[in-house]
């Protein structure tokens, strides 16, 4: 992830199916008084702060967004206003620990968008599984497919941005080229103990309204971009959206803004939705 300022202005999408998630899932969770609640992933905070904690019931315990960016963290706690029930630290879920004093510590669980950055999807889940106490219950939410992932490998085949993007597999999801994604994370759930409620691939779709904010979004969340020198950001951006025009199933319209030819651009994506819980 890059800057948490500019995803903090650019995360229109993520946004967007986090109150998908949020309007159409929360119902699946029962509250109780006092509850830990843990958020894996949380980046700039806008998600939990802006639209989670406002469907949340108030008589829960403690908060926790963690994050494995400390810019993303102290970004976030700078929102949030001293309040003493929500915290943010870091944490990298996929680490070959957690933290003891989480061991069973945590009612329930949410994820928004931070999955498919972990290549190691069963130690994550592990993680998760050991923070949740028993018959607690976890609502993950993340990226199964997603054209950006053909464009990094097409630009990773050019001789030009492959020495940037040698470590490609580490940001493709480990979803991305399976038939039956759901069938994948269904057995690693369950391989990890949990009892899987549901666990969904939903057809979703975002309409950037120009390439200019398309490419701002890009530039948020693209991994290889830190690693250019200065001058071949622009550069690069443009040959990815030469490489968004390229695909199939992205569909581009030209209208008319304010007397300026703009053009919007509609992505479908496939998208997780699973919720499970632990065993009492
Ligand atoms: C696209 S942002 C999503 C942020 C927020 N949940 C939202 O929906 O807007 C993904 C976040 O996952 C974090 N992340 C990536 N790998 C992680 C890991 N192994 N452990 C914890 N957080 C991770 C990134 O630093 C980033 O802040």
């Amino acid at each position: 992830m890059n800057e948490a300022s500019l995803y903090s202005k650019y995360n229109g999408l993520q946004k967007n199916d986090a109150s998908f998630v949020i309007d159409n899932y929360l119902r699946l969770i029962q509250w109780h008084n006092n509850e830990n609640i843990l958020d894996v992933g949380s980046g700039d905070g806008d998600v939990i702060l802006e639209l989670l904690l406002p469907k949340l019931p108030k008589n829960f315990n403690k908060f926790v967004g963690t994050d494995i960016s400390e810019e993303m963290v102290q970004f976030a706690k700078s929102k949030c206003n001293n309040n003493s029930k929500i915290d943010f630290l870091r944490l990298d879920i996929s680490s070959s620990n957690v933290p003891p004093e989480f061991h069973e510590y945590f009612d329930h669980i949410f994820s928004f968008y931070c999955l498919h950055w972990v290549v190691e999807q069963r130690q994550a889940l592990k993680n998760m599984f050991d923070m949740l106490k028993p018959g607690g219950d976890m609502l993950l939410t993340f990226l199964a497919r997603n054209p950006i992932y053909d464009i990094y490998e097409n630009m990773a085949k050019s001789n030009k941005w492959a020495p940037y993007m040698n470590n490609i597999k580490k940001y493709i999801s480990p979803y991305h080229h399976l038939d039956n994604p759901e069938n994948e994370l269904e057995n690693f759930l369950k391989k990890e103990g949990f009892i899987s409620h549901l666990c969904r691939v939903e057809e979703r779709s975002y309409t950037f309204p120009s390439f200019s904010v398309l490419s701002k979004s890009v530039s948020a969340v693209n991994p290889f971009i830190k690693k250019l020198p200065e001058n071949e950001i622009d550069n690069y951006i443009e040959d990815y959206i030469k490489e968004v025009r390229k695909l199939e199933t992205v569909t581009i319209e030209s209208y008319n803004n304010n007397n300026n030819n703009e053009e919007k651009i509609h992505v479908p994506y496939k998208l997780f939705v699973a919720f499970a819980s632990k065993p009492q």
